[in-house]
C-alpha cells in the first residue's frame, strides 16, 4: 500500500490496521517516508483520532524502533513512575530512593525540561559530578545495587518518537491525545519495568489545561499499558501552583534532600506518597495503600530514604557530600526576595506565570538545544492559603543579575494574588485514581 492511501483512510476518518501502521512508521523511521507525508499523517490523527487499537500498535512500532532494556537479570519487581510535566516537580528524585526501600527496583529513564516545564534529568544533574549517561550495563548494576537508577535518554530509545516529536513540534501537532499517548508510552514501556505509574497534570503549569484533557490522557495512556501486558495506575493532580516551595534546579534537588529528612513541603509529599503507594501495592510488595504510606513514611522518618539517595548520587559519579551541604550546589550571585505588595492571603499563584519567571531567569529552555542554568530559580514560595503581610517575600528570586532577578520578580507579583481569602478556588490536590486492569 502506497503511504498516500495510509494517509488517505485516516484522513477519512478511518481506522488503520496493525500492518498499515507498522508499515508507516517503520518507513519514517528507515527513510523510506519522507517528513511531508509523516507532517501529512500526524495532522490527519491530530483532527481523526485513533482507537486503543491503533494507538497501541503505534506505540509498539514506535518503542521497538529502539533497545529495550533487559530487567531480567533484576530480582526485585521493577516498577517506574512518569509525570506529563509541570512546574515545581521534584516527586522523582525523592520517590525513586523512597520506593526503593521497600524492595522494588527502579530503572527510571527521564527528560529534560523543555519551555517552561522543568525535567528531572536538568534537576539532578545539578549534583557536582552526577552522571545521566550511564550504558545499559552500568544502569542496572546502580540499580543492583541500590535499588534505583535516573539516568536519561539515549538515542537508542524510541529513536522514531524522537524524529516525530521534532515534526510534531513544527507542524502544530503536538497536543494530539493519540500522539502524546504513543510518544511517551513507547519510552516509558522501553524500560520493561512490570508496573507504571503515571502523574498527569492539569491546570495552568501543565500540559493539560483542563481537568478533562488531562483525564482523557490518564485513561488512554492506562488502556495502552494494559494491552501491553503492564500493571498500571495514574493519578490526576493538580497543577495551577507550583509544587513544593521551590521552582529551578539546584534549588528543587535541595529541597528533595530536606524532603528525604521528613522536611518536605505538605503537598509536595502528599503527591509523592500517594504515587510511591501506588507503586507498592501494583508490584504486590504493600497490600494497600494505607499500608504502603505507613512503610513509605517509616523509610522517611528512619533516614533510609535519604541515605538511598546518597548512595545512589555516590554510584553515578556525584559527589554525596551535597545531602549534608547543599552549599555543594551551584549557587546563584543575587538572591532577591519579592516583596508582597499587601498584606492578606494568597489566593492564587499561577505555576504557568511562575514557571515563565523562571524561564527569565534560565532555569529553562526554549529550544531543546539550549542550556539550562542550575543555579537560578525561586525558593521559600508562598502557597495558597497562607497569609502574609504587605512587604513579607513571596518568593526569593535566585538571579545571575539584578536585572533579571528584577524582570523575574514583576512577573512573580503578577502571577500571585492577594485578597481576603474568599476568592480561593478549592481544588484538590489529588483529583482521582485511574487504575489499569492488572
Ligand atoms: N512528552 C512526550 O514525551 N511526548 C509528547 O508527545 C508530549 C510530551
Amino acid at each position: 500500500m502506497l503511504p498516500q492511501w495510509i494517509i488517505e483512510k485516516k484522513r477519512d476518518g478511518q481506522a488503520l490496521s496493525v500492518d498499515e501502521i507498522r508499515s508507516f512508521f517503520e518507513g519514517y523511521g528507515s527513510g523510506a517516508i519522507p517528513d511531508y507525508q509523516a507532517a501529512a499523517m500526524a495532522m490527519a490523527i491530530y483532527f481523526r483520532g485513533m482507537t486503543f487499537d491503533e494507538i497501541a500498535a503505534l506505540t509498539d512500532v514506535m518503542m521497538k524502533s529502539g533497545d529495550l532494556l533487559d530487567t531480567s537479570r533484576l530480582k526485585q519487581p521493577t516498577v517506574d513512575k512518569h509525570s506529563t510535566g509541570g512546574i515545581g516537580d521534584k516527586v522523582s528524585l525523592i520517590l525513586a530512593p523512597l520506593v526503593a526501600c521497600r524492595g522494588v527496583a527502579v530503572p527510571m529513564i527521564s527528560g529534560r525540561g523543555l519551555g517552561i516545564t522543568g525535567g528531572t534529568l536538568d534537576k539532578i544533574e545539578s549534583i557536582p559530578g552526577y552522571r545521566t549517561d550511564l550504558q545499559p550495563d552500568e544502569f542496572l548494576r546502580v540499580i543492583e545495587a541500590c535499588g534505583c537508577s535516573i539516568i536519561g535518554q539515549t538515542a537508542r530509545l524510541a529513536p522514531v518518537d524522537k524524529k516525530l516529536y521534532a515534526l510534531r513540534d513544527v507542524t502544530a501537532t503536538v497536543p494530539s491525545i493519540p500522539l502524546i499517548t504513543a510518544s511517551i508510552m513507547s519510552k516509558k514501556l522501553a524500560e520493561n519495568t512490570q508496573a507504571l505509574v503515571l502523574d498527569v497534570k492539569w491546570g495552568s503549569g501543565a500540559f493539560m489545561k483542563t481537568l478533562d484533557e488531562a483525564r482523557n490522557l490518564a485513561r488512554t495512556m492506562v488502556e495502552v499499558g494494559d494491552r501491553m501486558g503492564r500493571r498500571m495506575a495514574a493519578v490526576l493532580t493538580d497543577m495551577n501552583q507550583p509544587l513544593g516551595r521551590t521552582v529551578g534546579n539546584a534549588v528543587e534537588v535541595e529541597e528533595s534532600i530536606r524532603a528525604l529528612r521528613g522536611e518536605g513541603a505538605q503537598d509536595l509529599m502528599e503527591v509523592t506518597l500517594v504515587l510511591g503507594a501506588l507503586m507498592l501495592v501494583l508490584t504486590g510488595r504493600a497490600e494497600s495503600e494505607a499500608a504502603a504510606r505507613r512503610e513509605l513514611e517509616g523509610a522517611l522518618r528512619s533516614g533510609e530514604a535519604l541515605a538511598r539517595f546518597r548512595r545512589m548520587v555516590e554510584l553515578h559519579g556525584g559527589d554525596p557530600r551535597v545531602v549534608d551541604d547543599p552549599r555543594r550546589l551551584p549557587a546563584a550571585a543575587t538572591a532577591l526576595p519579592v516583596p508582597a505588595p499587601a498584606a492578606g492571603v494568597i489566593e492564587a499563584a499561577d505555576a504557568d506565570g511562575i514557571g515563565r519567571a523562571c524561564a527569565i531567569l534560565g532555569a529553562g529552555r526554549a529550544r531543546v538545544e539550549d542550556r539550562v542554568d542550575h543555579a537560578v530559580g525561586l525558593r521559600d514560595l508562598r502557597k495558597v492559603g497562607e497569609r502574609v503581610g504587605k512587604g513579607d517575600p513571596l518568593a526569593v528570586v535566585l538571579a545571575r543579575n539584578e536585572a533579571d532577578a528584577r524582570r523575574a520578580a514583576e512577573r512573580i507579583v503578577a502571577s500571585v494574588r492577594i485578597g481576603d481569602g474568599q476568592g480561593i478556588v478549592d481544588r484538590p490536590l489529588i483529583v482521582e485514581r485511574v487504575l489499569g486492569k492488572g
